[in-house]
């Protein structure tokens, strides 16, 4: 099946999960993973499984991906498998007690994501998830390249 990963990423950390994926759905399918500045409307062609991430910023997913999931036509994921991830921070740990109101009202980037995604016709296969990062920059907690590599092992 062609696998194709889109991501946004301003420090790396959602990169780095974007090619864990990539590297675990390789080699028994044929995956592109894919920076959304440098996608070209022609990977989209024959794809099976469309894999969006993105870092969260300010509860969202960023500019560029939210733009890219609005522009997909009507109906464009039909009869293709779709999931949603972000990478995010740990407002417990930040430990900002405002932070973690907001967050409780306004959420992380992979559900809105995944809700664009099952709007233009995807079929959710996963549920959507988000990796969490140390401080504000990355780097990634540890464990969650490995639960990133879990997250797609049932596909
Ligand atoms: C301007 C800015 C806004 C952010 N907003 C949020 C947020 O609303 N929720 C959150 O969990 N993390 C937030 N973060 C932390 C980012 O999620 C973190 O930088 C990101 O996961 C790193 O991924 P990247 O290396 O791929 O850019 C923010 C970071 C920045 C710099």
């Amino acid at each position: 099946m062609k696998v194709l990963i889109i991501y946004d990423s301003f420090f790396g950390n959602t990169e780095k999960i974007a090619q864990v994926l990539g590297n675990s759905l390789s080699p028994k399918n044929q995956v592109e993973v894919v920076k959304i500045n440098a996608l070209k409307p022609e990977q989209l062609t024959g794809v099976g499984l469309l894999i969006v991430g993105s870092p969260t910023r300010a509860f969202r997913p960023t500019k560029p991906i939210v733009k890219f999931l609005k522009k997909l036509p009507r109906g464009a994921l039909k009869g293709i498998e779709v999931a949603a991830f972000d990478t995010r921070i740990n407002p417990v740990e930040v430990n900002s007690r405002l932070l973690n109101f907001m967050v409780k009202i306004f959420g992380y980037a992979a559900e809105p994501i995944a809700k664009y995604l099952v709007k233009k016709s995807g079929l959710l296969v996963l549920p959507p998830t988000g990796y969490f990062v140390k401080e504000s920059e990355g780097p990634l907690k540890d464990g969650e390249i490995e639960r990133a590599k879990e997250w797609v092992a049932g596909l």
